[in-house]
This record gives C-alpha cells, structure tokens and sequence, in this order.
C-alpha cells in the first residue's frame, strides 16, 4: 500500500482490528447492520452477484466473512483476504459455525499474493472507498492481473451523489476540518464516470448498476454512528420505493444511477 508514513499504516490496520473486535458487523457495514426492518437480516442475503459451483473466488476485504460464507455455501472455492487479522478472526468463527472449512490469508488488496492467472472470480465490497486514489487504482490493477483472462471482477464503491452519502461527506469533512479528527479509514465516494473509466482502462468489458435509495437517514460521525434520523415505521414503504428507483435506474432511465448509495461494477478481463 502506497502510505506517507507507517504511522498511517498502523492506525489504518487498527482501525480494522478494534472495529473486528466491537462489533465487525457495524464497523465494516454501518446502518445496514442495525436496521434489520430495512436491510433484511445479514446472516440471510444471498451474494449480491451470480456465483458458479466450483469457481475458484477470491473475496478481497473479505471482513468477518459475511458474503464468503453464502459464496460458500453455494459451491464456489473461495478465499478470503484481509488487512486486518482480527477480521479474519471473526470471518474463520463465523465460517467454522456455519460447517465451512475456510481458506483465509492477510494481505493487502494493493499487492496481491497470488500469481497472474489465478481466479474464476474475484470481488471486493466496500473496500476502495478507504483506501487513497492511488491505492484504488493499485487494487484494480491487482483485481486484474489475478484473474483468468475472461474472469469476473464484482467490485461495489458507495457514490458521490447518493445524498445519504453526501450528508456523511459533509459531515466528515466538518469533523475533519472543525474537530482536527483524522480518520485513518476516511472515506472517498466514486463518481460513476471515475470509476467507469478506471475499468474500462483495465478491462475488456465494464458495466455498472446501482443500488440502495435511501434518504439522508444517519447522524454519523465518530460520535454518534447509531443516530437515525428516519422514524421506523417509515422504513418499509422507504425499501419499496428504494427498490423501484433502483429498477429504474438499471433500465430505463439510467440517470438515476447518479444517486445510488452504492455502485456495483461488474469487469470481465
Ligand atoms: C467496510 S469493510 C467490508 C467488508 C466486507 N467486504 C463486507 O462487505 O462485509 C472493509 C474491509 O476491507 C479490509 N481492508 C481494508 N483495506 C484493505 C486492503 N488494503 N487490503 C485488504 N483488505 C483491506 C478491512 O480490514 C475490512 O475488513
């Protein structure tokens, strides 16, 4: 990883382990781990791409195992890959609990440890948005060169329009300026041309869809991450309508794409 200091290595790899050790649901997934009348229950979401029995997939950023453990349990042989080995703690018990046997490395996405050619599939959820602009495009590059030419890449970024996502830029943008709090995993939101044009200069096909409409509905910050703002009765007619933007978005009119919460990049090397 390209970093000014190890300092900013450490604190950033602690962020991760701390986090694993509270409470790794909240830490790598925020609202959409407590808000279970909107999101579903976690332990129950399929992955959110097709998965193909026998298909050697790396997770990278695989976290406390949350989307390697469906994969798995649908037949693909998947590796986990984390920075953080408290993560990786969480992702062997949750995956021992579940009867998988599972294959788990720490490594950092920007400098894979496997040869050129390796996997079916790779994906990584919700990762580059920690990491600089230069570390991403590392990442990419990385996701790239271990895939089997005609392998898949699943790649999810949250986006810069979203206005939930907006709200959490501002905010973090006032903690930072205001409170002098560095945040070691600060996040950057893509816009959907950057991060279309960073695969397309990568791979041979490139297609991105959004997803997740949902209002401006978290106070969050260091100090107050579990504040919601939207009242819970609300929730289940929000999903609805977040489910029919999204629909829309996907197909007819793509503009709303713009304002997903996250940005799903499908690349075929
Ligand atoms: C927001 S969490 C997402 C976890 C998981 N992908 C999920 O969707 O549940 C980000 C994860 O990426 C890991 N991570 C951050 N930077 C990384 C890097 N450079 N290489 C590998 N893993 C990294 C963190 O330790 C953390 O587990």
């Amino acid at each position: 990883m390209i970093v000014k200091d190890s300092d900013f290595y450490r604190a950033y790899v602690g962020v991760w382990d701390e986090g694993a050790l509270k409470d790794a649901p909240f830490i790598t997934l925020g609202v959409e781990a407590i808000l279970t009348d909107y999101y579903g229950d976690l332990l129950d979401a399929p992955p959110p791409f097709p998965v193909t029995k026998g298909a050697l997939t790396l997770d990278l950023g695989c976290g406390w195992g949350r989307v390697l453990k469906p994969v798995l349990d649908r037949g693909a042989r998947g590796i986990g890959l984390d920075i953080s080995r408290a993560m990786l703690a969480q992702s062997k018990k949750h995956l021992e609990k579940n009867s998988h046997r599972p294959v788990l490395l720490r490594g950092d996405g920007t400098m894979l440890p496997f040869k050129d050619n390796s996997f079916d599939t790779v994906y990584s959820l919700l990762v580059l948005q920690h990491l600089s602009k230069a570390n991403g495009k590392l990442v990419l590059k990385e996701v790239h060169r271990v895939l089997k030419p005609g392998g898949v890449a699943y790649i999810r970024v949250p986006s810069r329009f979203a206005p939930e996502n907006l709200l959490f830029a501002f905010l973090q943008f006032v903690s930072i300026r205001l409170f002098r709090y560095r945040d070691p995993i600060r996040m950057r939101f893509y816009r959907l041309g950057e991060i279309r044009k960073l695969c397309r200069g990568l791979f041979s096909g490139c297609e991105i869809t959004a997803h997740e409409f949902r209002p401006p509905w978290n106070i969050h910050t260091k100090w107050t991450w579990h504040y919601i703002l939207v009242p819970r009765r609300l929730h289940a007619p929000l999903r609805r309508l977040s489910d029919r933007i999204e629909a829309k978005a996907n197909g007819r009119i793509p503009f709303l794409k713009h304002f997903g919460v996250t940005l799903m990049v499908k690349a075929v090397k």
